[in-house]
């Protein structure tokens, strides 16, 4: 595609909404973001997912004057019971949204504990240009402080901006912008949890305005090659958590259970322990099973053929993704083919 063509589509896009105020559809899962405590001050212990998505949007009336915005109850889960089958639901209604004229931009509302898979989850079956913001919360909705009206309140402005047309699925809370592939939840539960540590996130969201700065380099949403739209279930691919005394019980346990991918969280540059897990994966390759070797280290490329022979092994390399979501690509990429060369190609596309 020509870069005059990619600009006019894009412009196209950004152009389509119209004078006004733009249609952001604020989709709610649960989460803390919908979670209430005992008093003002429970900021640990309370439930998630208890609120629904009207009192959601009531509780900031200032929206109306950023956007026209309606809200949907798509679910209502607290994030650590997020599932396959609820992201396909989840993809398939924002595909429906964004492919009307009268909806300029989706908010999801989602626990921040799963929010990173999610959301880089949708950046790779998004049908669309238009953008996808996903937003948590820190802190209940019944909390002194809570974080959840404020993100709510920007991500419904990025929602709309012409700013994060094409940008991929985005996370913000903290006044930040993220880009989904590469966020991370980095503090188990401080409100400036999200990070996306070397790479930087994209922007800053300050005075109702959303500020670039960068974007990622890898393909998604509209461009992505991968498509969920007529599939209600997707392969089952499980995670090995590499650490000193290592054995092979979970790898077998897993091939024995049908895992169709394993992504072996390794130590360091993604290395296996040998003898225990290096012959266990060659077996379950033998198998049939697609391994792929990821890092718990949380930074940096897994270099191929580095810490293990890939090529003799035929393993393939996360790239830069973590193990989680480096176990979403597999999974998708497990839709499309088992050939390892060309699930190496996605790692090192998306
Ligand atoms: C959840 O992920 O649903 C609970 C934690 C949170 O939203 O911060």
């Amino acid at each position: 595609m020509s870069v005059l063509f990619a600009l006019l589509i894009s412009f196209d896009v950004a152009n389509a909404r119209g004078p006004g105020l733009p249609n952001v559809m604020v989709l709610a899962t649960g989460g803390t973001i919908a979670g209430s405590g005992a008093s003002s001050t429970t900021v640990v212990g309370y439930t998630a997912a208890t609120v629904g998505i009207e009192t959601l949007l009531n509780a900031v009336p200032e929206l109306k004057t950023v956007a026209n915005v309606k809200g949907e109850q798509v679910f209502q889960i607290a994030s650590e019971n997020m599932n396959n089958d609820y992201w396909l639901k989840l993809a398939k209604r924002v595909n429906t949204l964004l492919a009307q004229d009268d909806v300029d931009g989706i908010v999801i509302t989602h626990g921040t504990d799963t929010i990173e898979e999610t959301s880089y989850f949708l950046d790779l079956v998004v049908k669309s240009k238009k953008p996808v913001v996903v937003v948590g919360a820190m802190r209940p909705s019944t909390a002194i402080s809570a974080d959840g009206p404020i993100n709510l309140f920007n991500a419904v402005i990025l929602a709309g901006s012409d700013e994060a047309v094409g940008k991929g699925v985005l996370v913000a809370l903290n006044d930040q912008i993220n880009a989904a592939r590469d966020v991370t939840k980095n503090n188990t539960s401080t409100a400036d949890t999200f990070r996306t540590p070397e790479l930087g996130f994209l922007g800053y969201m300050q005075g109702n305005k959303p500020y670039f700065y960068r974007q990622s380099t890898r393909r998604h949403t509209a461009d992505s090659e991968f498509d969920v739209s007529s599939l209600d279930v997707l392969p089952q691919v499980d995670i090995v958590y590499g650490y000193a005394n290592m054995n092979r019980v979970a790898i077998d346990a897993f091939v024995a259970a049908g895992a169709k991918g394993i992504v072996h969280a390794g130590v360091g540059d993604g290395s296996l322990a040998r003898p225990a897990v290096e012959p266990a994966l060659d077996e379950a390759r033998k198998k049939g099973v697609v391994i792929v070797r990821s890092s718990r280290v949380g930074n940096g490329i897994v270099a191929r053929n580095g810490e293990a022979k890939d090529d003799e092994h035929d393993f393939v390399v996360s790239d830069t993704l973590n193990p989680q979501k480096a176990r979403i690509l597999l999974m998708l990429a497990l839709t499309k083919t088992t050939d390892t060369k060309e699930i190496q190609r996605m790692f090192f596309t998306y």
